[in-house]
């Protein structure tokens, strides 16, 4: 079909498979994102644990949110100069999405370490060839890379390099969004105040 016969306007997805109401909210965002998460993962949504990271023109360890990145790609740059970041979790088969805001910071080196041994070799080798976010001439030079970095391993173990590694979000505001009928979703914020954190509706 001709895109231009689409009404891309009246493309509209009407959200009715659940509710989410005061009595259902935990007190601890960190337990409400477990529930939602392994409800995720139990309802084999794709990718529960992709997140999307926004990051100032930037997984769920103890009580903060661990990815792991080249420091040296624009979004380590970027939280060099600005560490405040916006992590965005959406599941569609569950017509629900947690926003959460926070500080980045960097892993501690041995959890780099132990999380860069877990990747299989290809990855680690990739971490290692990938020069991130740098623009590059073509696919083969990035091969070529590839070549370079598992001759040089090729009799040493495969080390994490130090421009890549992990950051930790610690979270100072989670929202929880549960799609509803009529765009009248339900939305509730926690903030943290005074270490304590409080929880509030939010018009959708
Ligand atoms: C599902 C999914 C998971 C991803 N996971 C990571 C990741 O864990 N670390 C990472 O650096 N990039 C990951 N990426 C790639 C990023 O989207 C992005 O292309 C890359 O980090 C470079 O971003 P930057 O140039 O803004 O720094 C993922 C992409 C997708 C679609």
């Amino acid at each position: 079909m001709e895109s231009s016969n689409i009404n891309i306007a009246a493309i509209r997805k009407d959200y009715t498979l659940k509710s989410f109401s005061e009595s259902d909210l935990l007190k601890n965002p960190f337990e409400q994102f477990r529930v939602w998460f392994t409800e995720a993962i139990h309802a084999e949504v794709n990718e529960p644990n992709a997140m999307t990271l926004a990051t100032v023109k930037p997984e769920l360890e103890d009580d903060c949110f661990v990815f792991f990145t080249n420091y040296s790609s624009n979004k380590g740059q970027q939280i060099g100069v600005n560490n405040k970041v916006a992590l965005v979790f959406f599941w569609p088969e569950l017509e629900r999405q947690v926003r959460i805001e926070g500080i980045a910071e960097k892993l501690e080196e041995y959890k780099s370490d132990d999380y860069f041994k877990s990747r299989p070799m290809s990855s680690q080798i990739g971490a290692h060839a990938s020069p991130q976010s740098l623009e590059i001439e073509n696919r083969q030079y990035l091969e070529d890379l590839v070549v370079k970095m598992e001759e040089l391993f090729s009799d040493q173990p495969i080390v994490r390099p130090n421009f890549w590694g992990g950051f930790k979000v610690i979270a100072h505001s989670f929202e929880f969004w549960q799609g509803r009928s009529s765009r009248l979703h339900d939305r509730f914020i926690f903030r943290k105040s005074n270490n304590e954190w409080l929880r509030k509706r939010l018009a959708p």
